[in-house]
């Protein structure tokens, strides 16, 4: 299968790249939530290892979700992933402290890139925050299929993220709601240069090609081998994902 390359997601990119990236932190007003999943990974982490693991974050952003992760102990190291230079440099420039005691560093390579690089069950821990429901079904499936090979035994895979209800009625009226507080917000803030990026990026998470269906999504993890698959603190289509990898695989 061909890989997807930086050309095949430049729409995406330039979202993030463009108002999106510069504004990243009005999504804590349109999306409270997006920070409090955050937590909830950081929290998650912290549950799975108290000693010096080594955690893998895909698509790191602004470092909401990495700050996050690195709080959960300070013995773990994290090497953050994201291709977009734009998020990738704030995060750079408000977590220097972490790089500099050598606990933390970056990859600029796109998620399934960098797990390409990664020797097998050699992770403890795959985290993300709102990055995988961005990708197309084939390439998510591909990273799905490489965090379960460069996992430990016994290693988890945890994601905060968007998982379409399977109710499609109910999941269109969740995401009317979202639009409606996105027009509440952004227009009481005159942002609406922030409100068309939000709707249009929002056409692609909801598109067909991208969509991140829960039962779908946990059937193909249960496919490719994780065990313990649990989708847990389900607010609206926000949900906490964890999985492990057998310790006999
Ligand atoms: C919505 S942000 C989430 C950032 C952070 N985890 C949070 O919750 O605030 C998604 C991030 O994933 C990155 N991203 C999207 N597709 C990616 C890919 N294929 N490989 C690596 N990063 C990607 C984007 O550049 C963006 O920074």
């Amino acid at each position: 299968m061909r890989k997807e390359s930086q050309k095949d997601k430049v729409p995406f990119s330039e979202m993030f790249s463009g108002v999106i990236g510069q504004q990243y932190d009005m999504l804590k007003l349109i999306c409270p939530l997006a920070t409090e999943m955050s937590r909830l990974v950081g929290e998650a982490v912290k549950k799975y290892a108290s000693q010096s693991i080594s955690v893998v974050e895909l698509g790191g952003g602004t470092g909401i979700t990495t700050l996050a992760i690195l709080l959960a102990n300070n013995q773990l190291s994290v090497m953050s992933v994201d291709n977009e230079p734009t998020m990738q440099s704030q995060a750079q420039a408000s977590l220097n402290d972490w790089v500099e005691s050598g606990r933390l560093s970056f990859s600029a390579d796109d998620a399934l890139t960098a797990l390409q690089k990664i020797e097998s069950n050699s992770v403890d821990v795959i985290a993300s925050a709102y990055t995988l429901h961005n990708f197309k079904h084939a390439y998510r499936k591909q990273v799905h299929e490489e965090i379960y090979r460069v996992l430990k035994k016994g290693g988890q895979f945890i994601n905060g993220d968007r998982y379409a209800l399977d109710d499609v009625s109910r999941h269109t009226k969740i995401i009317q709601q979202e639009v409606a507080g996105y027009f509440k917000v952004l227009k009481k803030l005159n942002k609406l240069d922030v409100l068309e990026h939000w709707i249009i990026h929002l056409f692609n998470d909801e598109s067909e090609n991208h969509i991140m269906r829960e039962a779908e999504t946990l059937q193909q993890l249960d496919v490719i081998g994780f065990m313990d698959i649990n989708l847990s603190n389900r607010l609206e289509v926000n949900a906490l994902l964890t999985a492990s990898k057998s310790v006999r695989s």
